[in-house]
């Protein structure tokens, strides 16, 4: 599975994401380091804090399917801005693996790969 593919995977969510609040349709698809793909959407609610960015719902379906190490994550946006994962997400991400990639494309322009462990360099740990 290559990183145009992941994100093409993520883009197909758009149309699922459920943002009446911010309308901002992000779109997410991890791959795990043995193939399968996972997706996600944000999903949004009228309280605004207990919204769910897309990649934590891909993340939380592939731990649930038994998948605890992940090699890339595609995510995709509506409009032009880049859809940068949030601290939250970041800190969630590297529980399970810290070599991942972070593809991150907006509808124009070049999509954009971070090292997970650049975008969160100081991490909390125990
Ligand atoms: N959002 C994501 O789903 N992923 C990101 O990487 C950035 C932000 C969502 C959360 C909220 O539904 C909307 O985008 C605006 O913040």
């Amino acid at each position: 599975m290559d990183e145009q593919k992941l994100l093409g995977l993520a883009r197909e969510m758009l149309p699922f994401a459920y943002a009446p609040y911010s309308g901002y349709r992000v779109g997410a698809a991890l791959l795990t380091t043995d193939g399968k793909v996972f997706k996600g959407v944000n999903v949004e609610n009228v309280s605004l804090g207990l919204t769910i960015c897309a990649e934590r719902v891909a993340l939380t379906a592939a731990v649930a399917a038994g998948h605890r190490s992940f090699s890339l994550l595609a995510i995709a946006a509506e409009g032009e801005s880049r859809p940068l994962p949030c601290g939250a997400c970041r800190q969630m991400l590297l529980e399970f693996s810290r070599e991942m990639k972070v593809l991150v494309a907006g509808e124009k322009g070049e999509p954009h790969v971070f090292e997970l462990k650049d975008l969160l360099p100081h991490p909390f740990t125990l």
